[in-house]
């Protein structure tokens, strides 16, 4: 049987246990919050749906009692603060820490083998944090962010070509921060076409700016942070895992030399299958990614330095 816990069952987590339950990527769901009833009300609303939508996932939802999430494969952590209009994910850092401390804690103590995956903001702190307070070997640590910047990379480069979003490839690597990710234009393409011969520079430009201001630009016209591709973007991860996809996923990935850096989690191309980051792939990149990807792994250090723990 294959189980995949989601803490948190706020906005995000909620819809990443309704992608993961309605798309069948495990036999189980368990969402866990905090707040009495509200895991509990949202799977009982999402397993009404399971004739509607021909859905063979059992979706639990717990208050509180970690024993109910034993033998996850995987663990999806989404507890914290979101981000209000105008704040920065670096802003949450104090709360946040102390939550996903101890939720890490939880979580482990009933599924010591289990794949984490880090949503909560700032993601690559909060990433590098599980690191640092659990111990687990680096592949079984993943943050989602570059899953989620990737898919609005995609959507915002469908807009310019105006083609199917499907049909255009493109990823996000660096740090899940509105001025430290960086879009890679020289790898975006629409069926294999690079996007640089379809697009003028400026065009360019202008989805690569809209893209690092995504989650930003929907704060503000929701008031909290967004949900649906957040939600989706961690199910795809949970998916890869849990089905052994080894497929390529941009992710913040616990870097030890790679791409020259060490000692952080940060957004890389990684292979992710049943043990989690299976593989980092290291990109040759060139001068003017290098100094971006330098200058990005700057700013995730020093948030890191942050840390209250
Ligand atoms: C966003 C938040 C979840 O990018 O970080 O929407």
């Amino acid at each position: 049987m294959s189980k995949v816990t989601v803490v948190g069952a706020g906005n995000v987590g909620a819809t990443a246990a309704n992608v993961m339950a309605v798309r069948g990527v495990a036999d189980e769901v368990v969402m866990i919050d905090i707040k009495e009833g509200v895991s509990e009300g949202k799977a009982m609303d999402m397993m009404q749906t399971a004739n509607l939508l021909d859905m063979n996932t059992r979706v639990i939802g717990v208050t509180n009692d970690y024993s109910k999430t034993a033998d996850s494969d995987v663990v999806i952590i989404t507890s914290g603060l979101p981000r209000k209009p105008g704040m920065t994910r670096e802003e949450l850092i104090g709360v946040n820490a102390g939550i996903v401390k101890q939720v890490t804690e939880s979580v482990l103590a009933h599924s010591p083998n289990a794949v984490i995956i880090c949503v909560s903001n700032p993601m690559d702190t909060m990433t590098y944090l599980i690191h640092r307070i659990s111990g687990l070997p680096k592949n079984r640590i993943i943050g989602m962010g570059g899953a989620l910047d990737s898919s609005r990379f995609k959507f915002y480069l469908s807009q310019a070509l105006g083609a199917n979003p499907n049909e255009v490839e493109g990823f996000v690597i660096g740090g899940h921060g509105d001025t430290t990710m960086i879009p890679m234009k020289r790898f975006a393409a629409y069926r294999g076409v690079p996007a640089t011969t379809l697009l003028d520079e400026e065009t360019m430009q202008k989805v690569v700016a809209i893209t690092m201001v995504g989650g930003a630009t929907l704060t503000k016209l929701l008031g909290t942070s967004a949900w649906y591709a957040p939600g989706a973007a961690a199910a795809e991860v949970a998916e890869a895992i849990i089905h052994d996809e080894k497929a390529m996923i941009p992710c913040s990935c616990l870097l030890e030399g790679e791409y020259g850096e060490k000692d952080l989690c940060i957004g890389v191309p990684a292979i992710i299958g049943k043990n989690g980051i299976e593989r980092i792939i290291e990109l040759d990149l060139n001068d003017e990614e290098r100094v971006l990807f330098a200058k990005s792994a700057a700013a995730v250090h020093k948030t890191n330095e942050a840390l209250p723990c």
